[in-house]
């Protein structure tokens, strides 16, 4: 079949759920990914012929893009800060909410006191995304990375290796405090993004993210949605070093209290920022 008669089908069957545009951008990441095909070639070779082996990645992929999967997972990878990332069912996507976090916390390093290297911990590091974007733009920086979920730290070690980086990841509850029992270092810096979408919130997501995320990644209870935020600021007590920085990606709908929580605690220098969405979306602050 020609290349853009298979385009022409993927519009007809996907239009009305993604919008073309969405269409268009899946078509050329699979022809991209499955057939090394440029998006280009679209323009430049419109009867280009697909033998039949060739097709059927394309086709595959058509059907569960009907099933609301997400292109990351058909594909099993997605970018993050300019690095490629292996995502499956277990690791939440990197979102680029996310990719701003990072952005604020490189802006901040220069405003630490670093004594030989730079400790940093990422709590609930699901792909490693977080902790090896750091580990990357930051060479003088020792990154440690913890997830409860065994399958999301192989695909976090996986990305390690791939991007060339050291982490140490450990396998550790946060809401349990032997797990998390620090005794040998103390951190300049903390980052998470925890669970934080709350189940009334789920009305408003969508059946990519529903049926398809992880959910021990997303949800936490309506009654006592700050539930990790509070975890990890407690940590912060012994773990995080005087004027060492926290950084949280939070629920858009919950900055308020997550600065409150921070000032319970005696942070100093509390800022709310958002995201390029305009969502309230990060917490930072100096211990
Ligand atoms: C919202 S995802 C964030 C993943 C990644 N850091 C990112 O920004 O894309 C939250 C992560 O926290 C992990 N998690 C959930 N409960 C946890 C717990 N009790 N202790 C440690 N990690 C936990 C999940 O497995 C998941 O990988």
């Amino acid at each position: 079949m020609l290349l853009k008669d298979i385009q022409t089908i993927f519009h007809k069957e996907l239009d009305a759920e993604y919008g073309s545009h969405e269409v268009d951008s899946f078509f050329n990441i699979l022809i991209n990914y499955y057939l090394s095909l440029e998006r280009i070639t679209l323009v430049l070779e419109p009867d280009l012929n697909l033998t039949k082996t060739e097709e059927q990645p394309l086709f595959e992929a058509l059907a569960r893009l009907k099933n609301h999967e997400p292109i990351q997972y058909i594909i099993g990878e997605t970018e993050f800060f300019g690095l490629n990332f292996k995502v499956n069912q277990h690791t939440l996507i990197p979102r680029p909410e996310t990719e701003e976090l990072v952005e604020l916390i490189i802006n901040n390093v220069a405003s630490i006191k670093v004594e030989k290297s730079l400790n940093i911990l990422d709590v609930g590091t699901g792909t490693g995304c977080i902790a090896i974007s750091l580990a990357n733009k930051l060479p003088n920086a020792q990154v440690t990375a913890i997830d409860i979920s065994d399958e999301a730290l192989q695909i976090a070690k996986q990305n390690a290796l791939n991007n060339e980086v050291q982490i140490k990841f450990i396998k550790a509850d946060i809401l349990n405090k032997d797990d998390i029992d620090s005794k040998d270092q103390k951190f300049d810096i903390i980052v998470s993004n925890p669970p934080y979408v709350r189940n009334l919130e789920k009305a408003e997501m969508k059946k990519n993210v529903l049926n398809y995320e992880p959910s021990s990644a997303l949800f936490v209870s309506d009654d006592n949605p700050l539930l990790f935020y509070k975890a990890i600021v407690e940590f912060t007590v012994d773990n995080l070093k005087e004027n060492g920085l926290l950084f949280f990606e939070i629920n858009q709908y919950l900055g308020q209290e997550t600065k409150g929580l921070l000032a319970e605690y005696g942070f100093k220098n509390i800022q709310l920022k958002k995201d390029i969405f305009g969502n309230d979306r990060m917490v930072n602050a100096t211990k």
